[in-house]
């Protein structure tokens, strides 16, 4: 798939079948998201490939942590058989760093999230609470700093969501000559 369908045909999509992706593939899109721009070429990304039982783990580890929560985190971290947490390194001492790092891992996500839909993977990008959780954040060894940029849901999708249309505002345009 081309680049421009890819990036047309990319839909966020939250339901998944219960049929997990091999490593194999999950191993291209973290290839795919390694080469996304990074300022001072710092690769700021870290992934944590959570499946299977360790998805509960996870969501156990978090209502253990407390706190409130809108929505019960085992619902959401259960909603693909395999999510990838896409963390980065917490900059304290550079500010100007830390956003372009930020905006780097950004960029790798979506690499991560093109390469899926060229693959006929479905992915949801998912932040909120459970990305500022720290127990969260203390079960994938990160600091409690650093951030959860995207908790990225991926699986095959429901045979009726494969295509799913959407619609999008012109963009907002300068031109200057
Ligand atoms: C940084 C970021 C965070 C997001 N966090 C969430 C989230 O917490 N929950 C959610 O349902 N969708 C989340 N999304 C997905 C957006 O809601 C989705 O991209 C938007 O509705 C447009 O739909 P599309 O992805 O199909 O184009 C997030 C997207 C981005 C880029």
């Amino acid at each position: 798939m081309d680049v421009d369908t890819a990036i047309r045909k990319r839909r966020t999509i939250g339901v998944f079948s219960d049929r997990e992706v091999p490593p194999q593939e999950i191993a291209e899109l973290i290839e795919a998201a390694r080469w996304a721009p990074n300022h001072k070429h710092t690769e700021p990304w870290r992934f944590h490939v959570v499946a299977g039982e360790a998805r509960a783990q996870l969501a156990a580890a978090i209502v253990d942590g407390g706190g409130e929560f809108s929505k019960d985190p085992r619902g959401k971290l259960l909603r693909s058989p395999q999510f990838i947490a896409v963390t980065q390194q917490a900059v304290l001492d550079d500010p100007v760093r830390d956003q372009e790092d930020y905006a780097a891992v950004c960029c790798a996500v979506q690499n991560m999230m093109l390469a899926a839909t060229a693959r006929g993977l479905a992915t949801k990008w998912s932040t909120g609470a459970l990305a500022e959780n720290g127990a969260a954040k203390r079960w994938l060894g990160i600091g409690e700093q650093d951030r959860i940029v995207a908790y990225l849901y991926v699986g095959y999708p429901p045979e009726e969501m494969r295509e799913m249309p959407a619609e999008r505002r012109p963009a907002d345009v300068v031109w200057r000559s």
